[in-house]
């Protein structure tokens, strides 16, 4: 078996900033409520003609620089997303043709907030088998696209973004040692998208009402912590360590307070564990991405460090990896 590693990161963030100031004059919260419950200041909104697809091309192209792979010898592209352009074509063909990666195949995965690594293990075993030699893994969501603006249960909580990595033959560094997919589909009713059949016809417009999130936050929560440090354990357990060998952990930045207790189950010092989801709040798929980049762009994580990248979403799904830097 080959060993895998990351070759390079990219990561694209949209420009505009929606605070939890502007939230309240939207929906009936408080910043206040809003920061204790969830950790969260402000998230980034997509454009009215910006699509996942934008947000892809731009952390790919990011990657590939980064990792010094030209697009064209490409052999893999994996998109992961809850929040495509549209049904078909995948992102991942999207990204193909405006990346010209002629050589490399290309499809989409979905699994919602977990995308990213699901992704990353997918591509992995391509690599590890020596079908291919690199895979782009890209996650993008423009999540806020889904999100009933009238809802102060979900609205508060999403935002855009998309994170990249180029992943290929691993000399030693970067190294992913260890994966966990994990899936309990009896959860699954927890969080979907729905159509409103009740009310199919938006106030304001008079269109039809676009599907958007629901969930019941409460009981996601108690999973979530559950199936986050179950994937911690069995992850580190899969690489030969021990919780103490571990320098950071890189978690799916959904809720703060789901991080924090996260860290209490496990006895993980807090400071061990990377969070930006002040900034952005829950970019599905394209969080754990983008804080992995930012983990490593502020030096959080450094060569030789053990870093866990751990996650749960919709499905429901969790997953994990351990990766030596
Ligand atoms: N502003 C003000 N009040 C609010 C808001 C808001 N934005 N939202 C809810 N409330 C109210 C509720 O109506 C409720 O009022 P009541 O007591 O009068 O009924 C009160 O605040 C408490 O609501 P709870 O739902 O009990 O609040 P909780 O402490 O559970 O926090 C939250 C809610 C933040 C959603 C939390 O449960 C959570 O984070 N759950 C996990 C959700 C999650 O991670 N989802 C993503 C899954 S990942 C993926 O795949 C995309």
């Amino acid at each position: 078996m080959k060993n895998v590693g990351i070759l390079g990161l990219g990561h694209y963030l949209p420009q505009r900033r929606l605070t939890n100031a502007d939230l309240e004059k939207i929906v009936d919260t408080s910043d206040d409520w809003i920061f204790t419950r969830t950790g969260i200041r402000e998230r980034r909104l997509a454009g009215k003609e910006e699509k996942t697809s934008d947000l892809a091309i731009k952390a790919a192209l990011e990657a590939l620089k980064n990792a010094q792979i030209k697009a064209e010898d490409l052999d893999l592209i994996i998109v992961t997303t809850i929040s495509p352009d549209s049904n078909f074509p995948s992102v991942a063909c999207l990204v193909q043709k405006a990346i010209h990666a002629k050589k490399a195949t290309a499809f989409d995965i979905s699994a919602a907030c977990s995308g990213f690594l699901f992704g990353v293990t997918t591509a992995k075993q391509f690599l590890q088998n020596g079908m291919y030699k690199n895979a782009l893994v890209i996650a993008a969501e423009k999540i806020t696209n889904l999100i009933d603006w009238n809802d102060r249960t979900t609205c508060v909580l999403f935002g855009d973004g998309a994170g990249a990595c180029v992943l290929g033959p691993g000399n030693g560094d970067h190294a992913i040692i260890s994966d966990y997919l994990h899936a309990q589909g009896q959860f699954g009713g927890l969080m979907s998208v729905q159509a409103d059949e009740g009310e199919p016809l938006d106030k304001e417009s008079n269109m039809l009402r676009k599907p958007y999130v629901v969930m019941q936050g409460k009981e996601l929560f108690k999973i979530a912590v559950n199936s986050m440090a179950e994937a911690v354990e069995i992850a580190v357990e899969k690489a030969g360590l021990k919780l103490a060998d571990i320098d950071c952990v890189v978690p799916h930045q959904a809720n703060d307070r789901i991080i924090s207790a996260v860290a209490k189950k496990l006895n993980l010092a807090k400071d061990k564990i990377f969070i930006n989801i002040d900034k952005y709040g829950n970019m599905s798929a394209a969080s754990i991405a983008v804080a992995l980049y930012e983990a490593v762009e502020q030096k959080r994580i450094q060569k030789g460090h053990h870093v866990v990248l751990v996650t749960f979403g919709a499905g429901l799904v969790s997953a994990a990896n351990v990766v030596r830097w």
